[in-house]
């Protein structure tokens, strides 16, 4: 048979990527018949596990019901139940949805509300957001400056919008040199500093991720981070975005990230696992204080897209979230991810394991090539890489991620399984991990 061109445009131009034709469970099965453990979710994704049939028929039916409407002229019942559901699982702490279809398009929205809510509320000088170095809100322009992830932004920077980034809470690598023991926050403080330098009639909002996602795999905040935090935005009325695309429902043990830090945002990103891993959809979230603020002033929020409240989407998310419930699977994810987590901690015997970190099936593992001083690898051999694709050789999808070291170097990689992973398989994943490690330290002189 001719070889068959693909007109694909994948991330790595010269690879030949397996062809998955099937997904149960936690496994997908590429069409040479091979079994490959879905440890990441694809992208800390697929948190229900793939498959189920109930959230097949709610596709089926919907397209059959309505597979559009669009939310200018019309609202549907899907949508509606979708944003009292994401509602409710808030415990209402937030009050009104505003559906997109992934994690960009839901910071993008949320800083545009930022902004809508301080034009409407006498402040129209106050348009910029602040972020952190090392964090990731996606790929649009807007989230893209936001994202403080060095290596997405490089290729870009001359088209991004003026940002402002505080440096990471990143115990690991703190750039302030203090332990987390005898931390004092000065990660917190440096929002403050910035505001001020700014000039806080001019700062809109802080966006971060409430245990790093994407560029620092898993970094969980020291004791006090978010507390302090909301104090400084709530002095300088400085609104707090949370971007839980990754963390959101149920991924860190708990329904949202925020509720392990004893704080609550004014305004929520959300995406990924808001659709359970079957249908594309995010969502910004804001509390009433926002959202009564435009409603009384001006009464319109102008911004959204195409898709924003289609009914396949939400019908999608509504059964996402009714089974989570029914399946106690935020229950589950935290226990779960305590035994995955011990596991990892057992692979700190490599020498090449730095930090083991995360929260929920929400794990990351840094790499380093000298653990007492956490001098990271050079770049150009592409730890990281390397041992995501031994790892897939072996049947075990992970996800990679560099970086994590000012943007120049540092390699990790991340796992976020299904939250219906059994004790068993998290055995096998972890043993393919090991195993995987083992072989690329050895290739690397290292073993
Ligand atoms: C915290 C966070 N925000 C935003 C995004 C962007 O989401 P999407 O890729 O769905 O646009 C991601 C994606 O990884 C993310 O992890």
């Amino acid at each position: 048979m001719s070889e068959k061109k693909s007109h694909v445009l994948n991330v790595f131009m010269d690879r030949e990527y397996p062809s998955i034709v099937k997904a149960e469970g936690i496994y997908l099965y590429d069409d040479q018949g091979n079994r490959i453990i879905d440890g990441a979710g694809g992208a800390i994704l697929c948190n229900l596990g793939h498959g189920i049939d109930e959230m097949a028929d709610v596709l089926r039916d919907q397209a059959k019901k309505a597979a559009f409407v669009y939310r200018v002229d019309f609202t549907n019942p899907p949508l509606e139940e979708a944003a009292a559901k994401v509602c409710e699982v808030t415990n209402f702490v937030m009050d009104k949805v505003f559906f997109v279809s992934g994690g960009s398009e839901a910071t993008e929205i949320a800083a545009k509300l930022v902004r809508k809510y301080h034009l409407d509320n006498g402040s129209p000088s106050k348009y910029k957001i602040i972020s952190r170095w090392m964090s990731y809100h996606g790929m649009t322009m807007g989230s893209l400056s936001w994202s403080g992830m060095s290596g997405r932004r490089a290729d870009y920077i001359p088209m991004l919008s003026d940002n402002n980034h505080i440096p990471p809470a990143y115990c690991y690598r703190c750039w302030f040199k203090q332990k987390p023991e005898t931390c004092d926050l000065a990660c917190a403080q440096a929002l403050e500093n910035e505001i001020m330098c700014q000039g806080p009639e001019t700062v809109a909002a802080f966006m971060a991720e409430p245990v790093s996602g994407t560029s620092l795999c898993g970094a969980t905040p020291p004791v006090g981070y978010f507390k302090k935090i909301r104090e400084i935005c709530d002095k300088y009325d400085v609104l707090l975005i949370l971007d839980e695309v990754m963390t959101g429902f149920g991924r860190t043990g708990k329904w949202f990230g925020y509720e392990h830090f004893g704080v609550k945002p004014d305004i929520l990103a959300l995406g990924k696992g808001l659709g359970g891993g079957y249908f594309p959809i995010g969502a910004a979230v804001a509390t009433s204080k926002v959202t009564d603020t435009i409603a009384q002033e001006s009464g319109i929020f102008g911004a959204g897209f195409s898709w924003g409240g289609n009914p396949m989407a939400c019908a999608v998310a509504s059964k996402t979230i009714d089974y989570l419930k029914e399946h106690n699977l935020v229950e589950r994810c935290n226990e779960m991810g305590s035994y995955l987590a011990e596991k990892l901690e057992a692979l700190q015997h490599h020498p090449t394991v730095g930090d083991v970190r995360g929260m929920g099936l929400m794990r990351g593992l840094e790499f380093v090539k000298d653990k007492e001083t956490k001098e990271p690898f050079d770049p150009e051999i592409h730890f990281s890489v390397q041992l995501a694709i031994e790892c897939l050789s072996h049947g075990l999808g992970v996800q990679f991620g560099m970086g994590c070291d000012r943007g120049q170097a540092g390699d990790m990689i991340y796992l976020g399984p299904p939250f219906i992973i059994t004790k068993e398989q998290i055995d096998e994943m972890v043993a393919i991990l090991d195993k995987s490690l083992a072989e690329v330290e050895k290739k690397n002189g290292l073993g």
